[in-house]
């Protein structure tokens, strides 16, 4: 379904995520037939550049992240919706002629693909040269701050020029087709939600796994580390989905007052249930260090903890979060491991038996419940675990299994005005005041980052977190 016309100005329209994943979505989705004919889209930037050049630049970068099969013609006829102005974010140049680019029956958007320090700036002079109406919104990305005093201090500062409403801040796993899977998954079945709670499940582990190092991006990185860059947001976020009560519509507010519940019931992390490690050098590579400009950083890019959510639904659950670079293999899934059958009829020489659902989030996007079942043979009743697997490739076919990439669902979301897939303002608040305190921590304690070898699972410690509590975690791997 085509959405409404619009004028999206990206400002960064030069930079990486730009170039990665915000022009080649929307050519994706012009393809796909979303976009109409006359929106507008809008590169603005510091430095000089012609709408020719411009366009050409964005050729490029579509040509190189993620092109689409598309009809002759539809490629020019995509980039003669492109435009480019300049215009300076601390000063004055610029900013009447890129209004005058803006149509007035057209949904506006501006899309602050810059730093944070800019997000002022940028919104303060929207409203100064009168480019903001009263339903012109706003995307911003992360780092939304860098603790919670630097959140609220952006908070407050867009607050000043623009409501909650106008306000669209990006969590791009959100965006993931498998992660809004989750709530069909639970929501959209009487199976699971009866017994999605304390009394059934044992323990719930979520892992983000990536084996691509920080390679260029040491500067952001080593300001920040894993719990900055993915646990405050990406996990925080998948914690929130699965632990969430159901909401009573899928509507924004309503979704998000409940991921909020879930984030304001977490319990402080105790010290010694947190680990963190710093990828080392193997023969082939070199380690963390050699990529940031501290050579004796102690920024993490591991961590593993473990989380206690103290409300009626989860009290006494524990759930376990890990991310990392450099490990094994990219996979990001969610195992939900349930309790042992109360009496086994089989006596103890059957051994242990769980069901366990995990679900992949990437690569290989799919489901898998493990069953217990006998063991064929004459030799008695003995048990094994089997799985139940289902991949979105087989299950849905190649189409349904082709699915668009988090940017584009978002981004037409902003123009949609659906929030329901963007974090509220208090919710990133909330996130930071979990985060900071064991942030600090490290900081007061000296702590430094146990080493681990790359395309491993991470230090050793992330193991014992969970072996301690008679539990394992699940392989990483492809
Ligand atoms: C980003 C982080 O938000 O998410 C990166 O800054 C990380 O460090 C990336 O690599 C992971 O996203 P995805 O979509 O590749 O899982």
């Amino acid at each position: 379904i085509p959405v409404d016309t619009f004028d999206l100005v990206i400002f960064g329209g030069t930079g990486d995520l730009a170039r990665r994943k915000i022009l080649p979505g929307l050519f994706r989705r012009y393809c796909a037939g979303q976009m109409p004919p006359e929106a507008q889209i809008i590169g603005a930037a510091r430095s000089e550049m012609t709408d020719d050049e411009y366009r050409a630049f964005v050729r490029e970068a579509v040509d190189e992240f993620g092109s689409t099969p598309h009809e002759p013609g539809q490629f020019d006829a995509f980039l003669g919706r492109v435009g480019y102005q300049r215009v300076d974010a601390k000063g004055s140049d610029g900013w009447e002629d890129l209004g005058a680019r803006l149509r007035d029956d057209a949904v506006r958007a501006f899309y602050f693909s810059v730093g944070p320090a800019l997000f002022g700036d940028l919104a303060e002079r929207l409203r100064t040269f009168g480019l903001a109406t009263q339903d012109t919104r706003i995307v911003v990305e992360k780092p939304f701050g860098h603790d919670l005093q630097s959140a609220r201090a952006l908070n407050r500062e867009l607050a000043e020029h623009f409501n909650e409403g106008q306000i669209y801040r990006i969590d791009h796993y959100l965006g993931k087709e498998t992660v809004q899977n989750l709530m069909a998954v639970r929501f959209g079945n009487m199976l699971f939600e009866p017994l999605w709670n304390a009394q059934h499940v044992d323990h719930i582990q979520i892992t983000v796994a990536e084996t691509v190092g920080v390679g260029g991006r040491g500067g952001y990185y080593d300001k920040s580390g894993a719990m900055r860059d993915m646990i405050q947001n990406h996990l925080m976020q998948l914690l929130c989905l699965i632990a969430m009560e159901p909401p009573a519509r899928f509507e924004p507010d309503s979704v998000r007052d409940e991921k909020l519940k879930v984030i304001r019931a977490l319990d402080p992390v105790e010290p010694h249930h947190v680990v963190r490690g710093q990828y080392a050098a193997d023969e082939n590579q070199p380690g963390y260090r050699a990529h940031v400009e501290d050579p004796r950083s102690t920024t993490e890019s591991f961590v593993a903890l473990k989380a206690h959510i103290s409300n009626w639904r989860w009290a006494g659950t524990p759930f376990y979060l890990r991310t990392g670079k450099m490990l094994r293999a990219r996979t990001s899934e969610i195992a939900v491991v349930f309790k042992d059958a109360p009496h086994s009829i089989f006596g103890a020489e059957a051994g242990r038996h769980r069901n366990m659902l995990a679900i992949r989030l990437q690569p290989n996007e799919g489901m898998t419940l493990d069953v217990t079942i006998k063991e064929p043979g004459p030799g008695g009743m003995r048990l094994v675990d089997v799985p139940l697997d289902m991949s979105f490739a087989d299950a849905l076919g190649p189409d349904g299994a082709d699915m668009p990439d988090a940017y584009e669902r978002l981004i037409m979301d902003v123009i949609r005005g659906n929030q329901t897939l963007f974090m509220r303002g208090d919710e990133v608040e909330a996130a930071w005041a979990w985060t900071d305190p064991i942030i600090e921590s490290w900081a007061r304690r000296g702590d430094v980052p146990k080493p681990y070898d790359p395309g491993g699972s991470g230090p050793d410690d992330a193991l014992m977190l969970m072996h301690r509590d008679g539990r394992r975690w699940r392989d990483i791997k492809a």
